[in-house]
């Protein structure tokens, strides 16, 4: 299977989104609220929504009557997202949302064309260089804010500490940035590129960490994230699997027993347009 046609399941985004509400920066979206169009209905872009998960957690965090539009090409993941809308605003105005199912890779101006916000998480990783820098020059096109949340940075922390630990860390951020059909991904380089690339855009950048911070009582998840985070170590390095055995299995009886501890470092980018271009 190509990396391109990888699906991701309802299952895994419902485990992860407890994790990442809990890791979303609070402090940029305080500094969003300042930015957003003073009236009206609010238009929310949500790039490679999965169920929907952004527009649960910041739609009640922002005043006032919001319209957000999900983007995904996975038409399963839109259906749950629309099943599921957001709660009302913070001020008790209706949110409602309308699903489109499209690449987000080929978005134009025209999709996002009176945006008063662009939203993604957990994307930008995924992405390729080429494929991020012409996505962010269409939503700097369109004038508004850009949440962009979630993204790793390539720091895992497990307790207790293992010395093989940093053999499949290294492994698994390999294959973050593995070639693909699309050329090579991201991974734990793309807030950096990121940055960048808005930076030169022209927006001002603030960057705050969003770290899962896994203990026993996310137990669930954490055992889930040491599989994927060992398969696609030994995905990237198959002689690792003989090697590292033993300690994935011991790792994964402590995980699914609430005794190890698993730090995940993401981070939550927020891009605002220059003076005067505000939506
Ligand atoms: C890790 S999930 C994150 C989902 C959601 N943003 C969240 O934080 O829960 C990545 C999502 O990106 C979507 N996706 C990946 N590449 C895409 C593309 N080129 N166009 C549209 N959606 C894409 C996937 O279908 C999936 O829903």
């Amino acid at each position: 299977m190509s990396v391109e046609t990888i699906r991701v399941s309802t299952g895994w985004l419902d485990l992860r989104e407890g994790a990442d509400a809990a890791a979303r920066s609070r402090e940029l979206v305080g500094e969003l609220g300042r930015h957003l169009p003073a009236s009206g209905v609010r238009v929310i872009h949500d790039l490679a929504c999965g169920t929907g998960a952004m527009g649960r957690w910041l739609a009640p965090l922002l005043p006032g009557r919001q319209h957000w539009v999900l983007h995904d090409r996975d038409a399963d993941l839109l259906d749950v997202a629309a099943a599921r809308c957001p709660a009302p605003a913070a001020d008790g105005a209706p949110v409602d949302v309308e699903t489109r199912c499209s690449d987000i890779t080929r978005l134009t101006a025209e999709d996002l064309a009176g945006a008063g916000l662009v939203t993604t998480s957990a994307l930008l990783d995924l992405l390729t260089r080429e494929e991020l820098d012409g996505l962010l020059d269409i939503c700097v096109a369109a004038g508004c804010p850009l949440l962009l949340a979630l993204s790793v940075v390539g720091h895992v922390e497990l307790a207790p500490a293992d010395p093989l630990d940093a053999r499949v860390a290294a492994a698994f951020d390999a294959h973050q940035r593995r070639m693909t059909g699309r050329g090579g991904l991201l991974g734990p380089d793309a807030v950096a590129a990121a940055v960048a690339e808005l930076s030169a855009a022209g927006s001002q950048v603030l960057v705050r960490p969003s770290t899962w911070r896994l203990d026993g009582g996310e137990a669930g998840l954490a055992a889930a994230w040491f599989r994927g985070w060992v398969a696609a170590a030994c995905e990237q390095e198959p002689e690792l699997a003989d090697e590292i055995g033993s300690y994935a299995r011991g790792r994964l009886a402590a995980a699914e027993a609430g005794r190890l501890a698993v730090t995940v470092g993401h981070a939550d980018l927020l891009a605002l347009p220059r003076d005067g271009e505000a939506a």
